[in-house]
């Protein structure tokens, strides 16, 4: 009994913390260093008669910074290298933290060629359209945070080195956590993208 008014105390303090009225987002995040541009993994077979494709392919990757995003740790500057291009457990807000208390948030997935957990099973199809239009897995949606708009005037000749590239580095089985819907508490780290531009009230 004594213990009552202890813990309604502790429950008036935690509703209070729960409520905060003036969010400071500021409080939930710290600066960390910026994504990094990564060297592309090589191939694992390569055939004398594929091997210009394929280097071409590494090429593109590395200079369209796929690493990025897609290598787990690279988007706060700690990038695993045994794992590269296996997907991301940091993952990448994309609404306004001013805005949402718990911001949308999407992982680059797995792009290596694992059957289960990432692009073994997609068509050369479904990638390129993954890479130049944004197409989510089944087509139902664009692809959020990925700079796909950048990617649309790829060539066929050079989104097929892409595909080719990607098939045949080395498959990494990793599956990186399920996209976080707006509003909801991200069980896993991420950072933020985006600018946000003032509508002028400050300044009325
Ligand atoms: C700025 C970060 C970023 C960069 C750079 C980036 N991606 Fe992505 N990519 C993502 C995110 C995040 C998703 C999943 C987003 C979603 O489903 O809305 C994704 C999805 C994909 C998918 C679909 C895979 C799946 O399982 O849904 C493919 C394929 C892909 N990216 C390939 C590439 C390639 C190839 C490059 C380089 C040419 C690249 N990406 C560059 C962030 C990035």
């Amino acid at each position: 009994m004594a213990h009552g008014p202890i813990l309604l105390l502790a429950a008036l303090f935690l509703v209070a913390c729960g409520s905060r009225p003036n969010y400071d987002p500021l409080d939930d995040y710290e600066p960390v260093y910026g994504t990094m541009i990564l060297d592309a993994p090589t191939p694992v077979e390569i055939a004398a008669e594929n091997r210009e494709a394929l280097s071409r392919g590494e090429y593109l990757v590395e200079l369209l910074g796929c690493g990025a995003c897609h290598t787990d740790g690279a988007l706060i500057g700690e990038p695993d290298m045994e794992r590269p291009l296996a997907g991301s457990g940091i993952g990448i807000a994309y609404t306004n933290p001013l805005e949402h208390r718990y911001p949308g948030v999407v992982y680059a997935p797995n792009i290596t060629p694992d059957d289960e957990t990432g692009i073994g099973r997609w068509s050369d199809q479904q990638i390129m359209n993954a890479i130049r239009a944004g197409l989510g897995r089944h087509g139902e949606h664009r692809i959020l945070v990925m700079p796909w708009q950048g990617y649309a005037q790829i060539s066929n000749d050079d989104a097929f080195a892409i595909v080719g590239y990607l098939r045949n580095i080395k498959p990494v089985r990793n599956r990186v956590p399920e996209d976080v819907p707006v509003g909801t508490m991200a069980g896993s780290p991420y950072v933020h993208f985006g600018i946000y531009r003032s509508r002028g009230q400050l300044f009325d």
